[in-house]
């Protein structure tokens, strides 16, 4: 399989390369530049290689370096931003910091004809984020685009197919950079660009086939996207040597609990075992009504839960673990094999003996495990589910938790959710939900007097829940899901809509 390799030297858009080339059609694997040495990168017959940038000077002690051997190694090179100061260096050029001219931002970027700019205009915008430059070309290295403040913003050794960009070309910001990395990789390296999701499923079927053979693997099933890719993937590998363990902790959304058990029992074959414990989990929360003592009561009992299954399973060589790319950048980026501190896997691993830990996804972005999702035929009812919380429903009841909130609140969320749906909206919000507040209000119901529950809805649209905005979701809708839940849920009284985006709120309410 043609694959390229992405070195990574800790700068924060190394993700956006691997995925930059994964959308031109070519398998990327990003590797920490310690991890890996020339001879193991030529025995991996990658078709090219790419430096990424990082926030250091290549003069710094502390600056991560590479073996110069791979300037020689016959494999075609591009690096980027440090990357591209790195070859500089490495080839015998100067670096220089820009002092007080640092470009940042967008920049008017003037080319010349070169492989790695075929197709691009004389002039065009790119996106700079640099203190140190070129500031002299090594032997052998043609400077191959400008700036106004920046004499060397690309340069290239065609003979030994060795190039550098000192801009970004995997940020949307630069016009032209889709076409610079295709160029690379289809024009430079002669990548046939035909990879899909559908090839990083087959083989990384056939990794786990050999990796795992014979092994008893554990998969802890949160009923998320995630997990449940990571699953599938894993059952198709390897079959029923893979043990997926689902608990049921009776927060999920209604009828959750029984899709995913069904779906992944029945229609994807999981050696699954479901464990119910929604008595458990209730009996735990009984009385408490701090927001962060019932997350921690829930994260504890799901591990005692999972204690419990595990003595039953026995020794397991290997946990398998829905980690995504994303979830690798929250904990402190690539280098250190970092595990996802969610909830229902977090503690697990003190619980369980066993002897490796494997992320299948923990390269990829989420709409890439989504399209995986697809790939391997898991329903779309289950594959474009958006974002639900580890602690579920019991952190979208303000106050104690009961069984009767909970059912109250399963079906109002219920209502909404298929109201959203039956509006067909252009723009679907990236998460919408129903929170049963504390407060009751007064009410008129045909004669007579009514107390009920208020419940809220909230959406809000983000592309990253770091900060969000709440829905303009069109009032016909809104009134049509207030109209419903007041008359199908009983025991609600008044329906509000949430009108705080994040900050200075957050999504969820607790
Ligand atoms: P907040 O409320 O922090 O939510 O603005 C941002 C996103 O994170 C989800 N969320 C959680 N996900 N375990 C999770 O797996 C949690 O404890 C948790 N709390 C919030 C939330 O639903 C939203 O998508």
């Amino acid at each position: 399989m043609e694959k390229i390799l992405v070195l990574d030297f800790g700068g924060q858009y190394n993700q956006l390369i691997a995925r930059r080339v994964r959308e031109a059609g070519v398998y990327a694997e990003i590797i920490p530049y310690s991890k890996i040495t020339v001879d193991e990168i030529i025995k991996e017959k990658y078709s090219g290689i790419i430096f990424t940038g990082g926030p250091n000077s290549v003069y710094d002690e502390t600056s991560p370096h590479f073996d110069s051997a791979i300037l020689d190694a016959g494999i075609p090179l591009l690096g980027i931003c440090y990357g591209c100061q790195l070859i500089g260096f490495m080839a015998g050029g100067e670096i220089r910091s820009a002092g007080t001219v640092s470009e940042y931002g967008k920049t008017s970027l003037r080319v010349k004809d070169n492989p790695l700019f075929k197709g691009l205009p004389e002039e065009s915008v790119c996106w700079m984020s640099h203190t140190d430059y070129i500031s002299s070309a090594p032997a052998g290295f043609e400077i191959t685009a400008i700036t106004n403040n920046c004499p060397c913003a690309a340069l290239a050794d065609d003979s030994r197919k060795l190039y550098g960009v000192q801009f970004h070309p995997e940020v949307t910001h630069t016009e032209y950079g889709g076409v610079i990395i295709r160029n690379f990789i289809n024009g430079i390296c002669k990548c046939k660009c035909g990879w899909t999701m559908d090839d990083f499923v087959r083989s990384s079927v056939e990794k786990y086939k050999k990796s795992l053979a014979g092994k008893k693997v554990l998969c802890a099933l949160s009923g998320g996207v995630d997990s449940s890719v990571a699953a599938v993937l894993l059952h198709k590998a390897i079959g029923d040597n893979l043990i997926c363990v689902f608990v049921d902790h009776g927060f999920l959304r209604k009828d959750e609990g029984d899709l995913v058990e069904r779906v992944m029992k029945e229609e994807m074959g999981l050696n699954l075992i479901r464990v119910n414990a929604q008595d458990r989990f209730l009996e735990k929360l009984a009385g408490v009504t701090e927001p962060e003592k019932k997350r921690k009561i829930i994260g504890e009992e799901f591990i005692r839960v999972f204690e419990d299954v595990a003595k039953d399973i026995g020794k397991v060589d290997v946990l398998v673990q829905g980690t995504i790319y994303p979830d690798v950048i929250e904990s402190g980026k690539g280098d250190a094999s970092v595990i996802k501190s969610h909830h229902n896997v977090g503690g697990l691993p003190d619980v369980i003996e066993f002897e490796e830990i494997v992320e299948p996804l923990r390269d990829l972005f989420k709409d890439e495990v989504r399209a995986a999702g697809r790939e391997l035929g898991i329903p779309e009812n289950l594959v474009s589910r958006q974002p639900f919380p580890g602690p579920g429903l019991a952190i979208r009841i303000l106050g104690e938790v009961t069984k009767e909130k909970l059912d109250i609140l399963r079906d109002a969320d219920a209502v909404f959710r298929e109201e959203i749906a039956a509006a067909g909206l252009k723009e679907i919000p990236s998460q919408y939900f129903a929170v049963l507040t504390d407060s009751r209000t007064v009410g008129v119901m045909g004669d007579a007097g009514t107390y009920g529950y208020t419940v809220a809805l909230r959406a809000v649209s983000t592309d990253d829940f770091m900060t969000a905005d709440w829905s303009r979701i069109p009032y016909d809708v809104l009134a049509k899901a207030s109209n419903r839940i007041t008359n199908e849920v009983r025991t609600i009284g008044r329906v509000v809509y949430d009108i705080t985006a994040k900050p200075p709120a957050t999504v969820e309410w607790e």
